[in-house]
């Protein structure tokens, strides 16, 4: 069995598995008949890629999301499909939080204003004045596991968590009404490609915060950039619709907190995830049922 990856993965588990060939470019310039297994992040796997590795049997792909795979796709090709689901749920909430902060407490500012030598006055003076987290309202979109983590997390904070999910919460529009903050927690899948539309948008409070750990496109970003230059909210994003393009006008805005697609970046949790997708080309390579199989 050959073994493909666009990258090398950190941890240990990665030397577990067999020879690895590493791709120097996605999509390959040239068709690999021979690879079996393609390991990979973040790449989009279509119709046209499937062609250029016709022998594919499995894609195993490093986190949680897997919206660049059309997995329909692989399934009718016979090409199963495995994520990283669990062990990455504290550090992304960890980063929501984060942000929340950065948001709500002007931290990134903060920073900003000492490094710009503005700090000239005592610190009773009302230059840099933030929000309580206490007794504000987080509004979870989305209470899977990482949603649930941000929960726990913010109610130790003090907050007032309600939430929206399919089966259940609070209606969206009531949800975008009622929040000071607005925290997204689901898939990029057809059904939540653009979900917080323009005119969901319009429905956050003055003043309120969105913050984004999941997928740039789950939000009209252009929507998104205009109220953010309007002043009228801030955000905390750390995923972007065309990563790693960042819309140019976010760029010196001072109410939104930019981060790059980093909500798992933490040494342990990156190589909790390499474990994962390893035992998962391991038991493909035995013929073993796959630990982490995605179907649809
Ligand atoms: C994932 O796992 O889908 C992430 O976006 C990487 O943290």
């Amino acid at each position: 069995m050959t073994i493909a990856a666009t990258q090398r993965f950190p941890g240990p588990a990665w030397e577990e598995l067999p020879d690895v060939t590493l791709l120097e470019s996605w999509p390959p310039e040239t068709p690999l008949p021979g690879v079996d297994v393609l390991v990979e992040a973040g790449i989009r796997i279509g119709l046209a890629e499937l062609d250029l590795v016709p022998g594919l049997r499995l894609v195993a792909n490093y986190g949680v999301g897997y919206d660049g795979v059309d997995v329909s796709a692989c399934r009718e090709r016979g090409v199963a499909v495995t994520n990283t689901p669990g062990v990455l749920d504290a550090a992304v909430a960890d980063l929501t939080l984060a942000l929340i902060l950065a948001c709500r407490r002007d931290i990134v500012v903060s920073d900003r204003f000492v490094r710009d030598r503005r700090w000239r006055r005592g610190w009773a003076e009302p230059e840099l004045l933030g929000h309580d987290l206490a007794g504000s309202t987080l509004g979870l979109v989305g209470l899977g596991r990482i949603g649930s983590e941000v929960a726990r997390r913010a109610e130790a904070f003090g907050m007032r968590v309600i939430h929206h999910r399919r089966s259940g919460g609070l209606p969206l529009e009531e949800l975008l009404r009622s929040a000071d903050v607005v925290s997204l927690h689901v898939p990029l899948t057809p059904e939540t490609r653009g979900l917080i539309s323009r005119d969901r948008l319009a429905l956050l409070r003055d003043g309120a915060t969105l913050v984004n750990t999941a997928r740039g496109a789950i939000v009209d970003e252009a929507a998104l950039v205009e109220e953010l230059v309007s002043g009228r909210i801030s955000a905390g994003l750390d995923v972007f619709a065309e990563e790693p393009r960042v819309p140019e006008r976010l760029l010196d805005l001072p109410n939104a907190v930019l981060t790059p697609h980093v909500a798992s970046a933490t040494v342990e949790t990156r190589a909790a995830m390499t474990r994962v997708l390893v035992d998962n080309v391991l038991a493909f390579l035995r013929g073993e049922p796959l630990p982490n199989p995605v179907d649809r």
